[in-house]
């Protein structure tokens, strides 16, 4: 079979804005803010904060150098490096393959909002039944995934370079300026400054064992970690790209939107609930139910609510190309596929493999397990039991299989590896043990076991 040459990035730039499309996308714009109302404001951030510098940065630069090191996708990475341990590789892909069909169900949730505000229907999206009704009709839900995985699949026919990092390349830069144009408003509504003052200042009575637990399970869904993604795209980082400041920078990038994030909808929603943090809810509700109502209430809402869901459009796009990309080259590194053909059958069966959630909320809204919906259960699958369990294993497989040197070579072919102590401790003793507790809370928590 002909080998197709396989793909890079421009350089670090691009590596760094395609990386950044890949963590900034619905974990920071609706589940940041409702965590961090939920335990605490400023403490939980401060928490987050020092997680991603420390342990999520640890992650980060054990994927991307595994994957550049290689220049192979995560299904075939791990087993380059070590036989036995080539399974790792298939729980870091199973991850995208079972996240994929339900993004771009959301992602078709998201498209018909866009739509309904850019064309003047705000009052019909803030009203009661708006959500509900829209999962009641599965057609709809159909046409919309089938668009948002349609855009998904044509970005990644185009390749790496003018596909993946052009793409990001656009869109991130409008995203940051609709989410600044979207908090400032936010921050300017009468009530707004108590939400802000929330969000920033730390208070240490309101610390639990519960937030640090829930800020580590952010942290990873956020940098878009134990999924294939960042090893990925760590093969096509050029060799000569300091890969140690470009982690840094994808981190400040993802930190900084989810605070932006932050500043768009806790100030609103106080304003709007006169300072009750129980309104931002959980989950769904919050960006699809209660904002709508929130922008209803203070004017401006066809500008605001439009900026508001193509920001988020935006954002959801880039993460699901960046599933896309690890999916497709996982399975052309591994069976030697050609890149366009993969596609195309990735694309099918992504859209195809969406229909059962999309069912769930009318046709088989009685198949569920513990109350969980068929994409609730997809979502706790990948994010509770099979993230935590592929991170751990690259952690004990880096340490003490591989050997931290592998990785110390790796990064310092590009520059000085400044943070290396810190990088040795996490992955050896803190990251192992703390990704268990993750696991283990996660699990007690949907058993019924304890209840955070
Ligand atoms: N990191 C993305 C976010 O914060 C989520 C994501 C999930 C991205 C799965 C890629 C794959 O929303």
């Amino acid at each position: 079979m002909k080998k197709e040459k396989r793909g890079t990035f421009s350089g670090g730039f691009g590596f760094v804005l395609a990386a950044a499309g890949s963590a900034v996308g619905l974990g920071n714009i609706w589940r940041f803010p409702y965590l961090a109302a939920k335990y605490g404001g400023g403490i939980f951030l401060l928490f987050y904060i020092l997680l991603v510098v420390t342990f999520g940065f640890t992650l980060m630069v054990a994927e991307n150098a595994i994957g550049r090191k290689t220049g192979k996708s995560a299904l075939s990475a791990f087993g380059e490096l070590s036989k036995k341990w080539g399974f790792i590789g298939i729980i870091a892909t199973l991850v995208p393959m079972i996240i994929q069909p339900y993004y771009n169900v959301i992602g078709g949730w998201v498209i018909e909002y866009t739509m309904t505000y850019l064309t003047g229907g705000h009052t019909a999206a803030a009203g009661d039944n708006f959500f509900t009704d829209m999962l009641a009709s599965p057609l709809r839900l159909l046409v919309f995934q089938f668009l948002f995985s349609g855009i998904t699949t044509f970005v990644i026919l185009r390749g790496v370079q003018k596909g993946v990092e052009k793409f990001s390349t656009i869109l991130m830069p409008v995203l940051i300026v609709l989410a600044i144009f979207v908090s400032v408003y936010s921050i300017s509504l009468p009530g707004a400054m108590t939400g802000v003052k929330y969000l920033f200042i730390p208070d240490f009575s309101k610390f639990s064992i519960q937030g640090v637990l829930a800020a580590m399970g952010q942290m990873f869904y956020s940098l878009s970690l134990a999924m294939g993604i960042m090893i990925a795209y760590g093969s096509y980082l050029p060799k000569n790209s300091n890969l140690e400041k470009n982690v840094g920078r994808i981190e400040l990038f993802d930190t900084s939107i989810a605070i932006i994030a932050g500043l768009m909808i806790v100030p609103a929603v106080f304003a709007f609930s006169g300072g009750d943090e129980s309104a931002l809810g959980k989950g769904p509700s919050l960006m699809f139910v209660t904002l709508p109502k929130v922008f209803e209430s203070m004017g401006l809402s066809t500008i605001v609510g439009s900026a508001f869901f193509l920001l988020v459009l935006f954002a959801a796009l880039t993460s699901s190309i960046s599933i896309m990309e690890a999916i497709v080259s996982s399975l052309c590194d591994k069976f030697g596929w050609g890149r366009k053909k993969t596609t195309i059958g990735v694309g099918i069966g992504s859209f195809l493999f969406g229909i059962p959630p999309i069912l769930g909320y009318s046709l088989w809204d009685k198949v569920t397990i513990g109350g969980l919906t068929i994409l609730d259960m997809m979502d706790f699958i990948t994010n509770s039991v099979l993230m935590p369990i592929g991170a751990m294993m690259t952690c004990i497989f880096v340490a003490y299989v591989i050997g931290v040197n592998v990785i110390h070579d790796e990064v310092k072919l590009s520059s000085d590896f400044k943070r290396q102590k810190l990088f040795d401790i996490m992955i050896k003793y803190v990251a192992p043990i703390l990704i268990a507790a993750i696991l283990v809370s996660s699990v007690l928590e949907a058993l019924g076991v304890i209840k955070f």
